[in-house]
């Protein structure tokens, strides 16, 4: 395979996964995902990180090609997680003298997941490393997404390699810049890949964000994705929302329903938040993608969440929704609830009590035995106007 040139010294040597059907074997992957790869050519050669272990030989190929029988100097490791690591030991193998250069906690890592600890140049936070022309400076950005990630600062070209962070699912079509690629689906699946990736450590990705403001960026690249050029403030911006909790104006209604009486109570809460806002997403928890979910729930400040009582508990779909909200500690939503049951009633009081435990403003609920009667539909329309209300407030 060939490189993609990026700049005079800098290469694409990525690769793209058109068969995983999930990403860590949960998260969906409708446009495919892409694992990346640069390399920097000067008096030193250095490597920024490997990729998935089935297209090691793939990377490789493209390297070679670049380097024309030059060796590889160093190999700098921002991330551990063998999305970007399991193939580690076929660039060892083809270059044995390569010194891999990363932090101490992604070196014990490395030893841990797969005995490597030879070769090995630590580094500190700000420590830099001269090529030649261009000189790394390395910084360090614990839990964007792992505890050893760190990113790397070119100073000469400004260029970020941000790790995960900017990342996003999608494959490179084509090409890898952004300004040579039709970006508009990258930013939804930022979106989705931030919110179910990176979604729980929202505070370092706040903490990079404000050490990154005083750095003049020219290229982002990133581990997923494309390279950020054009896009780089938009893409900053999207991080930085998500990892806020703001939320944009709009509701989502979530909901499960075994015999439509729920989904009936889900129409009507939409209608009358739609009477506010144009921006009601409807999700049923047992068609819905989970990761689009949870993405949406991110993104919007309102939320509408029904449920028909199960086993003497909540319907399981929408429990699995709630366990991933809660395990990403999302903040600052404005709440309202439903449900239904036959003969004891139990969704509803869950569904307060969680919102109770994330700290989110409790419009109302509202709740119905068996089927919805006519008195019925008025009360869920105002409880979803009512939310969206308090939305645009
Ligand atoms: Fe792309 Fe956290 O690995």
């Amino acid at each position: 395979m060939l490189p993609e040139k990026l700049s005079e010294n800098l290469f694409y040597v990525g690769v793209n996964d058109r068969t995983t059907e999930f990403f860590e074997r949960m998260i969906s992957l409708p446009y495919g995902v892409s694992y990346n790869s640069y390399l920097l050519v000067d008096e030193k050669v250095a490597l920024f990180d490997t990729v998935e272990n089935h297209f090691a030989e793939q990377s490789l190929s493209k390297i070679k090609y670049a380097l024309n029988g030059r060796k590889i100097d160093y190999l700098v490791i921002h991330h551990i997680e063998p999305d970007h690591t399991s193939g580690i030991k076929n660039f060892l193998a083809e270059y044995p003298d390569i010194q891999i250069v990363c932090n101490k906690k992604a070196a014990a890592m490395l030893d841990g997941f797969y005995g490597i600890s030879q070769n090995i140049l630590l580094v500190e936070e700000k420590q830099e490393l001269l090529l030649g022309a261009h000189t790394l400076r390395f910084l360090f950005a614990p839990m964007v997404h792992w505890p050893e990630v760190m990113m790397t600062y070119e100073t000469s070209e400004k260029i970020l390699f941000s790790a995960d962070a900017f990342g996003c699912f999608g494959t490179l079509d084509g090409a890898v810049e952004d300004s040579k690629l039709n970006v508009e689906k990258y930013f939804s699946e930022m979106e989705r890949y931030y919110v179910n990736i990176i979604g729980k450590y929202g505070v370092p990705v706040q903490t990079i964000l404000k050490k990154l403001a005083d750095f003049h960026i020219d290229t982002i690249c990133s581990l997923h994705g494309p390279v950020w050029r054009e896009n780089k403030a938009k893409v900053i911006e999207i991080y930085d929302k998500l990892s806020k909790h703001e939320g944009e104006n709009g509701v989502v209604v979530v909901y499960g329903s075994m015999y439509s009486h729920t989904e009936m109570m889900a129409e009507m809460a939409a209608r009358g938040a739609a009477e506010i806002t144009k921006n009601v997403i409807l999700h049923d928890v047992s068609k819905s993608d989970i990761s689009q979910i949870i993405t949406d729930i991110f993104k919007y400040k309102g939320l509408i969440i029904g449920a028909p009582t199960y086993n003497g508990d909540i319907f399981p779909n929408v429990k699995d929704v709630l366990e991933r909200l809660e395990i990403r500690g999302l903040k600052n939503r404005i709440f309202g609830s439903f449900g239904c049951f036959t003969w004891a009633g139990q969704a509803v009081k869950i569904l307060n009590a969680f919102a109770e435990k994330m700290q989110w403003e409790n419009i109302g609920s509202a709740e119905v035995k068996q089927s919805m009667q006519q008195s019925d539909y008025q009360t869920l329309i105002e409880l979803g106007r009512a939310v969206a209300q308090k939305v645009l407030k």
